[in-house]
């Protein structure tokens, strides 16, 4: 995909599709506005005779209208006005994407940026632009035959601007959008995938793949043998019950020299039966998705080095399955892990936290600046926030803070839940140093609790995407989240916003 920006008036504009809005009481947007007069009065009349209503998220696809030099007019409803802030401008957005998805338009040109949008400046219009219409033409066609397998036409997205200085701006915002929009593919790709293509050694060929194609991106994976021999038997335990190899992949970027890091550490389980803890049969397959923090982590590499942003990254995946056997770890047996700290299996279902565990050890050796695991963790966190907010957890606050200011300005959201001592202690164990589960209550935080043992003296957050990561039902697929809240914190970082 191709991304410009122009500052052509809307009807002087040559392309396969220009999208222009209305609002509801009639009145023309900017781009309308100028269509209207380029056409003598042609939308105007199409306004009285109701065929275009100005409702939220309304439609109509117009061919050769006369003056005007592109193909197609695609005219949307804005909804009230006054009323226009990013929620509109992205429902708008989307509305028109899927009419152009199933157009055989090449290029679009969005002129609905220049309306005044409250909450977004020229960087974040042209950025909620791209991004929109990039995930709405998103189709997963890897395991479908025939003809579903056409990926759409669209090649090229352009951004109106009013002046040169904005056009500046928005093509920023428009090639930092591109590159999101491929991350939130390939973790979306990644979460799709079925868990019999998408295993371990598929997410690791998928990282070597990415360091093949950026040349600051360097990658490492660790075996069983080499797992074993740096004591990571907690991530072990969950690999005892599967013939698939677990893998520990490592990525690396450097963009910033001597800097500390920034840490993406995300849960990998390809695959979640639950273990011994057997899981109940009914959505057992959206178990598949259980590897979505490690794709958002894998992704927002992906993002930083088409980016090529001033900041050192490492990733940390650790990757395997959770499946029952006659060699799985049981309830009630006793592991280490590679802290030395010794932990009381009372749940084999209750594996994310038991391979973070290690992987956030291991990750000291980085000295990471800040350190953030993703992970799909608890359903208690799909009960406390549902799908619209990622759990975001941290001994620190102001950490905490950064990342939801960084998921509101992504527009990918999170919410920040507490981490305090009271919590800790439902992690006790007779048996261990401590249990691996801590009751129903509260169980999004007592597993941030139980992640909270390994990061001491650290600068750590976890966010929980059991809500956020995907959806079910008809829509059932990955979202791609948290991939744009993660950019977000890293561009932010990175001071590369203007
Ligand atoms: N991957 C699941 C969490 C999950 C469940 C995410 C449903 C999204 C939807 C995780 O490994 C798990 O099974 N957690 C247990 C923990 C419990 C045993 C303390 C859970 O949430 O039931
Ligand atoms: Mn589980
Ligand atoms: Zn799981």
């Amino acid at each position: 995909m191709e991304m410009f920006t122009t500052t052509s008036a809307a009807h002087r504009r040559s392309s396969d599709c220009i999208i222009v809005g209305v609002y509801g009481n009639g009145k023309p947007g900017k781009g309308a506005a100028d269509i209207d007069a380029a056409s003598k009065g042609h939308l105007g009349k199409l306004i009285k005779q109701g065929d275009i209503s100005g409702k939220p998220g309304s439609t109509l696809l117009l061919s050769s209208v006369p003056g005007v030099k592109a193909k197609r007019v695609l005219v949307v409803g804005l909804g009230k006005t006054g009323k226009f802030g990013i929620r509109q401008l992205r429902g708008a957005t989307g509305a028109a994407a899927r009419v152009v998805r199933d157009s055989p338009a090449k290029d679009v040109v969005s002129y609905l940026g220049l309306e005044d949008v409250a909450d977004a400046d020229v960087y974040y219009r042209a950025r909620y632009t791209v991004e929109t219409i990039g995930n709405s033409i998103y189709k997963f066609t890897e395991t479908k035959t025939g003809r579903h397998s056409r990926k759409a036409p669209l090649k090229k997205i352009g951004i109106a601007a009013g002046s040169r200085g904005d056009a500046t701006k928005a093509l920023r915002g428009a090639e930092h959008a591109q590159a999101i929009v491929d991350g939130m593919s390939l973790a979306r790709d990644l979460g799709n995938l079925p868990p019999n293509i998408c295993t371990p050694a598929y997410l690791a060929r998928t990282a070597q793949k990415i360091a093949r194609q950026n040349k600051s991106v360097s990658t490492r994976v660790l075996g069983e043998a080499e797992i074993k021999r740096l004591g990571m038997h907690s991530f072990l335990s969950v690999t005892a019950g599967t013939t698939l190899p677990a893998k520990l992949i490592l990525m690396q970027y450097k963009g910033a020299g001597r800097d500390k890091p920034v840490v993406l550490v995300g849960k990998g389980i390809t695959f979640d039966a639950g273990g011994i803890s057997l899981k109940p049969g009914p959505g057992m397959d959206e178990m598949k998705f259980d590897m979505c923090g490690a794709a958002s982590v894998i992704a927002t590499m992906l993002v930083v080095a088409k980016l090529r942003l001033p900041i050192n990254l490492n990733v940390v995946v650790p990757a395997c399955e959770n499946l029952p056997s006659g060699t799985a770890t049981r309830p009630g047996d006793i592991i280490s892990s590679m802290s030395g700290k010794t932990i009381e299996v009372l749940n084999t279902d209750a594996e994310g936290r038991l391979i973070l565990c290690d992987a956030l050890t291991y990750s000291r050796r980085f000295k990471p600046e800040v350190i953030i695991d993703v992970a799909t963790l608890t359903g208690a966190c799909v009960v406390a926030l549902g799908q619209h907010r990622t759990a975001v957890m941290s001994s620190n606050d102001k950490l905490a803070n950064e990342i939801t200011a960084a998921g509101i300005s992504a527009d990918d959201r999170g919410w920040h839940m507490p981490m305090a001592e009271e919590y800790e202690k439902q992690l006790k164990s007779n048996f261990a140093d401590f249990a691996n589960v801590g009751g129903r209550d509260g169980g999004a935080i007592t597993a941030a609790c139980f992640l909270g043992k390994f990061t001491e003296g650290m600068n750590w957050a976890h966010l929980d995407i059991a809500g956020t990561a995907w959806q079910s039902g008809v829509a059932k697929g990955s979202t791609g989240r948290p991939v744009p809240m993660l950019s977000e914190f890293i561009l932010r970082r990175s001071r590369v916003i203007p």
